[in-house]
């Protein structure tokens, strides 16, 4: 067996090569960061709940015939994944109306989005992940017309399953980020992770603004019961994928 080679670390996940080529490994550190990393800190426990949660979503849409990168999780914070070249674009879908998009927009807060709304921002740190427009990815051929395509029609059917599950969890899903790569066969696949890290999570029937929430902005807004709210998500997609 050769030594694992660390390829990359990135804000809450490191990457190894394996013994297998077509194979990468991820492990999910319990650093969070926010705002372009401006804000930085630990959640206890991130990692395994993170990759747990990850786990389940991946085999749900797998089931539903999403490609994903998922192979299996070797231990309770690794990850193995097929190896991807990243699009360099998150997708962001939104079905209430949070975070930059009222900042930008002036649209309420949980004001309802019909249809879903598909957003494209350039995976770039050192630019601040700006928002693009479709022509924008174009011309700096981030993907073809027909990836964009293929990526925005794979994006709303995510939505779909993912709200459908966590409605049967009693959790809204507000909005959500999702990353794409490349196999070795040039197929566009699902990557990355979804988590409280990368949804917007709210707790089904709870009408305060700030108990309703079970994601990250826990941590962006100095809420408190982080760890508590992310723990719960995990029990809940547990207690749904059985
Ligand atoms: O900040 P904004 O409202 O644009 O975020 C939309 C969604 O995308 C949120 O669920 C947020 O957690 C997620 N996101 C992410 N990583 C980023 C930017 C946003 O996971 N770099």
């Amino acid at each position: 067996m050769t030594k694992p080679t660390q390829l990359y670390e990135g804000k809450a996940k490191i990457v190894y090569t394996t013994d297998d080529s077509d194979l990468l490994l991820t492990y999910f550190k319990d650093d969070a960061t926010a705002f372009n990393a401006q804000k930085r800190g630990t959640i206890t426990g991130k990692g395994q709940i993170n990759c747990a949660i990850s786990r389940h979503l991946f085999q749900m849409l797998e089931a539903q015939g999403i490609p994903t990168h998922y192979v299996d999780c070797p231990s309770d914070r690794e990850m193995r994944v097929k190896a991807v070249t990243i699009v360099p674009i998150e997708v962001i879908v939104r079905n209430l109306a949070a975070g930059s998009l009222c900042k930008q927009t002036g649209l309420a807060l949980g004001t309802q989005i019909d249809p879903p709304l598909v957003e494209y921002c350039y995976k770039n740190d050192s630019l601040g992940d700006p928002l693009l427009t479709r022509d924008r990815l174009l011309l700096l051929n981030l993907a073809t017309p027909e990836e964009l395509d293929y990526i925005r029609q794979m994006s709303l059917d995510i939505d779909r399953h993912l709200s459908a599950f966590f409605q049967e969890c009693g959790i809204i899903l507000v909005d959500f980020k999702l990353e794409f790569g490349r196999d070795r066969q040039n197929n566009i696949i699902l990557a990355d992770e979804i988590s409280p890290d990368t949804c917007r999570l709210w707790k089904q029937g709870e009408t305060d603004p700030q108990a309703r929430i079970l994601d990250k902005d826990r941590f962006r807004q100095d809420l408190g019961d982080v760890e508590s709210a992310y723990k719960q998500v995990l029990e809940r997609v547990l207690g749904q994928a059985k």
